[in-house]
C-alpha cells in the first residue's frame, strides 16, 4: 500500500496547495484532507476529506487508525495578528493539536511529522538582517511563543521517543489559489487582490516595513524537499531558517506599478505593524541549503508577475 497521508488544516492558505501536490505525488488517495469546515470544490472532489478538530485526540485517533496514516502534516493553526486578539483559543489550538499530533506519532509509530513554524519566532534583540539559524528567540507574540515553545517539543519528542518529526519556519507567503486570513504578513497577498478591483491599496504596515516573504509554489517544493530528505540529513529538530526574498510594502507597490503604472498605495499602519516592528528582515537559510538541499526559485518579480495573471484568469 503506498503511503497514506494526513493533513490537519487541508483547506488554509498552505493547506490547499499542499493538498494537491501531495495528491499528484501520492495519488489522490493516499492523501487524506482534513479541517473544521469544508473546502473548495477541487479539494473536495479529488480525495478523501474528513471533518476534523485538530484538538480533538480521539477523533485524530480514530481517522489514523482508519486509513492506516503513516505521514501527518499539521498545518492547523491560528496566525499572528489573530492570536493577538484571542491569545488563549490560539495557544491552546496551536499547542494542544502539536501535542496531540506528537503523541499519535509516538502511540502509532507514525513514520514522519510536518509541522511549520515561522519567522515569529524571532523578536526585539535578534539580529535583523541575516538572521542566523540559532540566534536569540524573544518573540513578542502569542503566536511567535507558541511557535518556539512547538519547536523545543519537536525537538525533545525527536531525541526523547524518536518522533520524526520534520519542521521549517516559513516567511510570508504569497499565493492566489487561497487566501491567509489572520497574518501579519496578509497585506502581500491583499494587495494584489485590491490592484486589480480597485487600482489603489491602503496597507496596514508602515512603507519600509521590509520582512522575508516566499512565493507558494517554493513553500510547498520546501515542505516535500525536508519530508522526502532522508532522515540522517536533518540535523535541525527544531526548525529551519528558510528564506527566498525580502522585501517592504513600498518596494512591492513599485513592482506592482511595474504592471500597473497607475497602482496607488497609501499607508496606515495598525497593531499589525508593530509586529511586524519585532520580526526579521532577512534570513539566513544555508542550513536548509546544506543539509536538504534547499533552493528557492521565485523572486518578487516573478512573483508578482505571476500573481497578476492567475489572479486576473480568476476574475
Ligand atoms: N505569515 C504569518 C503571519 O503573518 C507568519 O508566520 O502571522
Amino acid at each position: 500500500m503506498s503511503s497514506s497521508i494526513l493533513i490537519l488544516g487541508a483547506c488554509g492558505q498552505i493547506g490547499t496547495e499542499l493538498t494537491f501536490a501531495l495528491r499528484k505525488l501520492h495519488g489522490n488517495e493516499s492523501v487524506v484532507a482534513s479541517d473544521i469546515r469544508e473546502g473548495g470544490e477541487q479539494l473536495m472532489k479529488t480525495g478523501p476529506f474528513e471533518l476534523l478538530d485538530a484538538t480533538d485526540y480521539t477523533a485524530l485517533e480514530d481517522v489514523v487508525m482508519h486509513y492506516e496514516i503513516q505521514e501527518i502534516y499539521l498545518m492547523a493553526a491560528m496566525l499572528s495578528a489573530a492570536s493577538e486578539k484571542f491569545p488563549e483559543r490560539a495557544w491552546n489550538l496551536n499547542m494542544n493539536s502539536l501535542f496531540n499530533v506528537l503523541n499519535l506519532a509516538k502511540e502509532h509509530k507514525i513514520e514522519k511529522v510536518f509541522w511549520p513554524s515561522s519567522i515569529a519566532v524571532f523578536g526585539k534583540h535578534t539580529p535583523k538582517e541575516k538572521t542566523p539559524q540559532r540566534s536569540i528567540m524573544d518573540p513578542s507574540t502569542v503566536y511567535g511563543i507558541s511557535k518556539q515553545a512547538g519547536e523545543r517539543w519537536c525537538n525533545y519528542y525527536h531525541h526523547k521517543f524518536g518522533v520524526d518529526v520534520r519542521s521549517v519556519r516559513y516567511p510570508g507567503l504569497i499565493s492566489w489559489q487561497t487566501l491567509p486570513g489572520g497574518g501579519t504578513t496578509d497585506y502581500a497577498v491583499e494587495i494584489f487582490h485590491e490592484a486589480l478591483s480597485q487600482n489603489s491599496y491602503s496597507c496596514f504596515l508602515k512603507e519600509d516595513a521590509k520582512l522575508p516573504m516566499m512565493f507558494m509554489e517554493d513553500a510547498i517544493k520546501a515542505t516535500i524537499r525536508i519530508m522526502t530528505a532522508a532522515s540522517a540529513s536533518i540535523s535541525v529538530r527544531s526548525s529551519y531558517n528558510l528564506s527566498a526574498m525580502s522585501f517592504s510594502p513600498a518596494e512591492l507597490a513599485k513592482s506592482i506599478q511595474n504592471h500597473l503604472p497607475d497602482f496607488k498605495i497609501s499607508y496606515d499602519p495598525d497593531f499589525r505593524q508593530e509586529i511586524a516592528a519585532t520580526w526579521p528582515s532577512s534570513i539566513d537559510d544555508r542550513e536548509a541549503r546544506k543539509d536538504w538541499g534547499w533552493l528557492p526559485e521565485f523572486d518578487l518579480e516573478q512573483t508578482t508577475t505571476i500573481m497578476l495573471q492567475k489572479l486576473k484568469e480568476n476574475l
